[in-house]
């Protein structure tokens, strides 16, 4: 056997050891694949998603691209689902396909995946419905509704072809390495004014042209609220790191996204759908960690404590 051939055997096993699966579990998985290597592409974890244009005909080609459609138009598309001014594609940008913003075709092959956010594995299906409840502020649709039917057929159309359960190059946010110094408000709040208040407005609260929002709201009402994934530091610097400005993603340095992620999530939003009337309790029930403001004084403000509305 060349090294060449071993190396790409081996690929896998090491991909999925990353991935927290056993070396065991994984050659078991891939071992009709590892037993053929001839007759597939060497083993790779890069992934193109199929043209638009090639969306069939016929139910299932409309069953895709209703998904897209709510993808795109969420508020509009499921109004008895949103809660705020948000739309799925203002996180995941170009209708959900661009790498390194948590594109769908790097998510579906993912799941069913265990959550520490509710402690048990969750299904895809599920894993929608927490963005209804979270990062678009509303309520989550039943897992048959034809809103979650959708957006799953979608997003099984995007990834055909990709391999299931291997983190692929461009899926999620990339983590962007903790800067030398800790994240400040005061030096995020210059870097806001700087490369993002033209867009987004001097007050965080989007911009909108006949009543639609053109660039959405960063906090207040309209914005994600407290349990989104997007109110912890680590994952915002990660998404404004990559994707912000847009079309200018990368250009800030690592401690610019840190700082202005920072500055950014110690704005007041909606309250964390979990809270029951205890601050500090729903703090150490859901949010835990450093990378969380909730609960936290910044500024003399405590986070949470009088949520947008
Ligand atoms: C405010 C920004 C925001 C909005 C709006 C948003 N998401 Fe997300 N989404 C995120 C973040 C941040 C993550 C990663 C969270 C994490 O790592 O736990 C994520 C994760 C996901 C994932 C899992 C990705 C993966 O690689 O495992 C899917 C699928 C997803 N979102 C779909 C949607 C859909 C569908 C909608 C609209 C109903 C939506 N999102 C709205 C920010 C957002
Ligand atoms: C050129 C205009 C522009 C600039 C400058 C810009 N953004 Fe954005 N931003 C957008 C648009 C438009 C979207 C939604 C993307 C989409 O729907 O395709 C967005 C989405 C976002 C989102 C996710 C949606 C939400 O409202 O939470 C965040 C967070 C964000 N931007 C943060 C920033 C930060 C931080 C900066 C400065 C470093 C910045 N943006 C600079 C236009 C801009």
């Amino acid at each position: 056997m060349t090294a060449r051939l071993i190396a790409l055997l081996l690929a896998p096993l090491v991909l999925a050891a990353c991935s927290g699966r056993t070396p065991l579990d994984a050659h078991a998985a891939d071992a009709p694949r590892a037993a053929a290597p001839a007759a597939k592409a060497p083993a790779t974890t890069s992934f193109t998603p199929p043209a638009e244009s090639t969306i069939p005909a016929g139910p299932y080609g409309d069953m895709v691209r209703l998904g897209r459609e709510i993808f795109l138009h969420t508020r509009k598309a499921a109004p008895a689902y949103v809660g705020n001014g948000l739309n799925c594609v203002n996180c995941h940008l170009d209708a959900g396909r661009l790498a390194d913003s948590a594109p769908l075709w790097g998510a579906y092959g993912m799941y069913p995946q265990y959550r520490k956010k509710n402690h048990h594995v969750n299904s895809y299906g599920e894993r929608l419905q927490g963005c209804f409840m979270y990062s678009m502020n509303g309520k989550a649709p039943p897992l048959d509704d034809p809103v979650i039917v959708a957006l799953e057929t979608y997003s099984y159309w995007m990834a055909q072809g990709a391999p299931l359960g291997t983190k692929l190059e461009g899926a999620g946010y990339p983590s962007v390495p903790r800067p030398a110094k800790a994240p400040d408000y005061a030096r995020g709040q210059s870097v806001f004014g700087r490369d993002c208040a033209l867009c987004h407005g001097a007050q965080g609260q989007g911009q909108k042209v006949a009543g639609t929002y053109v660039f959405p709201p960063l906090w207040g009402p309209d914005s994600f609220n407290w349990g989104a994934g997007m109110h912890e530091l680590d994952k915002a610097a990660a998404f404004i790191k990559a994707n912000m400005p847009l079309s200018r993603g990368g250009m800030l340095s690592d401690q610019d996204a840190w700082d202005v992620a920072m500055f950014m999530d110690a704005h007041e939003r909606p309250q964390d759908p979990r809270y029951h009337g205890d601050l500090a309790a729903t703090r150490k029930a859901y949010h835990d960690t450093p990378m969380s403001l909730y609960g936290t004084r910044v500024n003399g403000r405590l986070l949470g404590a009088r949520p947008a509305q």
